[in-house]
């Protein structure tokens, strides 16, 4: 009985404290990657299973309890990110917004640093997303009195991440971003646990060879200055969507893990198989839709085949086409294509099939993708 009303407390006082714990959501940068997607949306906003990627960051942070967050953004894209998140109370948190020009990680914290004063705080990069949900890296956090926790992720390819070397015991040894010669296949996770030392660390730190204030440089000389900062390996899946295949792989995994059958349009002599959600005033005529996938509102497919792993945006028309495996945002027309698969079309694109001889015809941005 005892013990049972201690760890109530124990409890209680971790819940206490992670409301008082701010965040800060990386909602900034300048999405190179993604051009040309990013011209008209920041690449935080892109939809898997339909839906902003920054939302299921979003979602994961109001689940902390935490009741203030910051968001980063950037000059081009910051409208776009107050329009989707606005006053944060959809998620029953208030939102201060904090520009930043896109000179690193690093400089994002030092921006936001009259929002975060002397509070810890919990770092969310607004591209990336877990299966795992922050409560407990936040307890730990506080149980340990850290002044960091970061986690950590095996990869194929950690040239392309900051990565940790831990000796036997699971310490941190080294800290590098992206490095050419990798000592590790740990890469560090864009979920970040900070006290307020972190920014004495970043006061100490130059900009690196690409011109920006790093994280990675910034935890390794929180570690350098003696400070308790912890590493802890990541227990699920983690998707960092900064390119293409990286956005259909997340729509694939969020498909995977989310989506429930839910047919709410009209399905007029069509064959709608397994975990398909389908949204009001959508139109399924002559088709076939194999899930998991999701069909946006409004959204006409008509004598087409749409397969596994897709989601199709708003105000979509799918006709007399074949498709699997693609993420299409709002407003497109795909017409007449045979086998269309890997695909990421932006808003108010038209894919069709050149009806008058088989030449391929070209109207796309710049930065676009074609492989024909
Ligand atoms: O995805 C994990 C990786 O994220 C880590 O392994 C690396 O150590 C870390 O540096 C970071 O690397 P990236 O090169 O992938 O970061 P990226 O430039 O894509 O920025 C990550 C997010 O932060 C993205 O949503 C944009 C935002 N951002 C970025 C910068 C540079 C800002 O809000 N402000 C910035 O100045």
């Amino acid at each position: 009985m005892a013990e049972n009303y201690a760890s109530f407390n124990i409890r209680w006082l971790l819940m206490d404290s992670a409301v008082r714990m701010k965040a800060l959501v990386l909602s900034g940068g300048k999405g190179t990657r993604l051009r040309p997607l990013t011209f008209t949306c920041a690449k935080q906003l892109i939809p898997v299973a339909n839906k902003p990627i920054l939302g299921y960051v979003l979602d994961q942070v109001a689940a902390t309890g935490i009741k203030e967050v910051g968001v980063i953004i950037a000059s081009e894209t910051g409208n776009y990110v107050k329009e989707y998140v606005k006053d944060g109370s959809e998620w029953h948190f208030n939102v201060t917004y904090i520009p930043q020009e896109p000179l690193g990680l690093a400089h994002a914290v030092k921006t936001a640093q009259p929002f975060l004063a002397q509070d810890s705080f919990i770092m969310c990069l607004g591209d990336n997303v877990t299966g795992q949900g922050l409560k407990t890296f936040i307890q730990r956090f506080q149980k340990e009195h850290l002044d960091a926790l970061i986690i950590l992720k095996e990869v194929d390819d950690p040239s392309n991440f900051g990565i940790a070397q831990l000796d036997d015991k699971g310490n941190i040894v080294r800290l590098v971003e992206k490095p050419k010669t990798p000592m590790g296949n740990l890469a560090i996770i864009g979920t970040y646990l900070f006290s307020s030392k972190i920014h004495q660390a970043i006061e100490r730190i130059k900009p690196s060879w690409r011109g920006e204030l790093e994280i990675t440089d910034a935890i390794q000389e929180m570690i350098n200055l003696g400070f308790t900062v912890k590493a802890e390996i990541l227990d699920s899946w983690w998707l960092d969507t900064g390119k293409k295949d990286d956005i259909l792989s997340a729509n694939a995994k969020i498909l995977d893990e989310y989506i429930e059958r839910e047919v709410k349009g009209k399905v007029t002599n069509s064959s709608i198989e397994g975990r398909v959600k389908i949204d009001s005033e959508a139109k399924i005529l002559n088709s076939t839709i194999r899930g998991p996938c999701v069909i946006g509102k409004n959204t006409l497919v008509q004598n087409s085949f749409v397969g596994p792993y897709s989601s199709i945006g708003d105000n979509s028309q799918i006709l007399n086409s074949n498709l699997e495996y693609c993420v299409i945002l709002e407003n497109v027309v795909i017409n007449d294509v045979e086998h269309l698969q890997d695909s990421l079309i932006g808003k108010n694109a038209k894919v069709m099939k050149n009806q008058k001889n088989r030449t391929i015809r070209l109207h796309i941005g710049d930065y676009s993708e074609v492989e024909v």
